[in-house]
């Protein structure tokens, strides 16, 4: 079974993919960090974002088991992600591994841009998570002031918005909902609302407790 969440940034994709894998005993992949981790090894090696064919063997060459650095949850990193999955090329060669880790048993949790469109067109169940820009920008404030790192909270409201922006406006895997896909607005749910909600929409969809 293959669960399949989609949204703009801050909606809270990660925090219910991550419940909802807990639950149901599948695994889970936010492949925003996929993104996130080449565009780090972009920035450390003081590579220019704009260098496509750089991206694109970053890409090929990713070390995909090594997504737990706490330095990809940065702004500068999300920030960077959005320049660089622009790039065809670099989507297309992380395309297998999100495809392999979604077939495995006995489910898997996918979350990002393009799972329901893209990655996984026949996933079991297909999540559109929004949120107000400007609760999603009061949330990522939260968590990056938690992480240590002092950001206005305008200067995220408008990181989001121009991050949303170019990832609908892009050609390669724009940011929308499948035509399957359930939307839910969590603007007013906390997290562990927009939980039970997603649960009840997952079982009413799939037949599973
Ligand atoms: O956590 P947040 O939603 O802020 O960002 P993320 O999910 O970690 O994604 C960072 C960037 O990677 C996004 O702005 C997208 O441009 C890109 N991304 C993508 O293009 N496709 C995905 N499946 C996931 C992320
Ligand atoms: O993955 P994405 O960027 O969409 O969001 P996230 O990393 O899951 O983070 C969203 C933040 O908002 C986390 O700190 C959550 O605790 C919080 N939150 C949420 O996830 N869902 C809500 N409905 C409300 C708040």
């Amino acid at each position: 079974m293959i669960i399949a969440i989609d949204g703009p940034a801050a909606s809270g994709k990660g925090t219910l993919g991550k419940r909802l894998s807990e639950h149901f005993g599948f695994a889970h992949l936010d492949t925003g960090l996929l993104y996130r981790a080449v565009a780090r090894v972009m920035l450390d090696r003081e590579i220019d974002l704009a260098d496509r064919d750089a991206a694109h063997q970053v890409a090929l060459n990713l070390d995909v088991t090594d997504l737990d650095d706490p330095r990809l949850r940065g702004a500068q990193m999300g920030e960077a992600a959005s320049v660089i999955s622009g790039y065809q090329p670099v989507r297309d060669a992380l395309l297998a591994f999100q495809r392999q880790f979604a077939a495995q048993p006995p489910g898997a949790v996918l979350d990002g841009r393009d799972i329901g469109t893209v990655v996984c067109p026949d996933a079991d169940v297909k999540l559109f998570i929004t949120a107000a820009s400007e609760e999603r920008a009061r949330r990522r404030h939260l968590e990056l002031q938690k992480r240590g790192e002092r950001i206005v909270f305008e200067t995220i409201l408008e990181d989001i918005r121009r991050r949303d922006e170019r990832d609908m406006n892009r050609s390669s895997a724009p940011l929308k909902p499948a035509a399957d896909a359930i939307i839910l607005d969590t603007t007013h749910l906390d997290a562990d609302a927009a939980f039970q909600a997603a649960l009840d929409l997952v079982r009413a969809k799939s037949g599973r407790a």
